[in-house]
């Protein structure tokens, strides 16, 4: 492996709610592959990024804190191997981010496209909360405040990476070499459609299936998952293209000669949907089960996940001082050495 390919991975969730088979596909997948590498690695659960769109309802930000630990933890996060912690308890991160912020003008964060997306999305219109516009700022904090390099991410993440590696060549270049530019690492698989065909699952829309969903609840979804809409009798000729269903199987069925094979029949005719979304069920529930049941251990002991997180942000907390006095050498605000 290449030295650079060595370097400290962070990653993180934003706490509004549990996490969906889009997260999995972008960006837990690559955490777990990550975690068996010799490199540190820091999970951040970003409550105080999900904060700057959810001031007004805190408790649904901290009791979105366990749901998200445990829903990592239960995907095979293991807090032995990875530094799981609590941005809020880490308050050289919010420090670091005060520096950056005066590198960074309000027409560049403006154009930011998932930001821009993002505010939309919201319907801030003019009344944007200054955190929530500046949270890529902050996110360009969260890493280099443990000097990461590698960052696992969803793909709709990417431009809030590239604006933190002109925070950091602007950092360099005005105070000295002091961060490595930083990497995102994507799904292979891309985005993950939403069960109603929509390109982007997602808990606003009402699109997803959760990790958490029981056997049951993921059956429902699957039975009403977007297909072909011409396709109505079971010898009609289908469409694959589009098709949730396939685009499903495509990415989490393990035998890829058989869909290869149900692609052809579907497209001649012959091949009715239930059968398929059958199928997917059951892929699904392989997937999902070893999950479930790690979930249901864990959500017996709420107590032993905060201490992991506690344990887990004390550490996070000493490796970004020793970062932060290193940077502040770097601005000459160091003045007591
Ligand atoms: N913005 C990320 C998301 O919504 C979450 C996040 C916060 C993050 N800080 C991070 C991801 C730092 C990677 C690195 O998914």
């Amino acid at each position: 492996m290449k030295a650079q390919e060595k370097g400290t991975i962070l990653t993180g969730d934003r706490p509004t709610g549990r996490l969906h088979l889009g997260h999995f596909v972008g960006s837990i997948q690559n955490r777990l592959e990550l975690q068996k590498e010799d490199a540190p690695f820091f999970y951040m659960i970003a409550d105080a990024q999900a904060l700057t769109d959810n001031a007004h309802d805190p408790k649904k930000v901290s009791d979105n804190v366990l749901e998200v630990a445990i829903d990592n933890l239960a995907c095979g996060i293991d807090p032995k191997k990875t530094t799981m912690f609590i941005q809020s308890q880490v308050p050289e991160i919010a420090e670091l981010a005060m520096y950056f912020q005066n590198l960074v003008t309000v027409s560049r964060l403006k154009q930011n496209p998932t930001v821009k997306t993002e505010i939309k999305q919201r319907g801030f219109g003019e009344s944007i909360p200054v955190g929530f516009l500046a949270y890529p700022i902050s996110q360009a904090a969260d890493i280099l405040a443990f000097n990461a390099s590698r960052v696992p991410v969803g793909e709709d993440q990417l431009p809030v990476l590239e604006q933190a590696n002109e925070i950091i060549d602007t950092f360099n270049r005005i105070y000295g070499q002091t961060f490595a530019r930083i990497k995102g690492i994507t799904g292979t698989h891309g985005r993950l459609m939403g069960i109603d065909g929509n390109a982007k699952m997602s808990k606003s829309l009402n699109n997803a299936i959760y990790l958490s969903d029981s056997a049951k609840e993921l059956e429902r979804k699957v039975m009403l998952m977007y297909t072909d809409p011409m396709h109505i009798h079971v010898s009609d000729p289908g469409e694959v293209k589009g098709n949730v269903v396939f685009s499903y199987l495509d990415i989490f069925d393990p035998n890829k000669s058989e869909v290869a094979e149900l692609k052809k029949q579907y497209k001649k005719g012959g091949l009715g949907d239930v059968v398929l979304k059958r199928r997917l069920i059951g892929v699904l529930n392989t997937l999902l089960d070893p999950i479930r049941a790690r979930r249901a251990e864990l959500e017996k002991d709420p107590a032993a996940v905060l201490a992991i997180l506690k344990k887990g942000s004390a550490d996070a907390r000493k490796e970004a001082v020793k970062v932060l006095a290193h940077v502040k050498s770097h601005m000459h605000i160091n003045y007591f050495g």
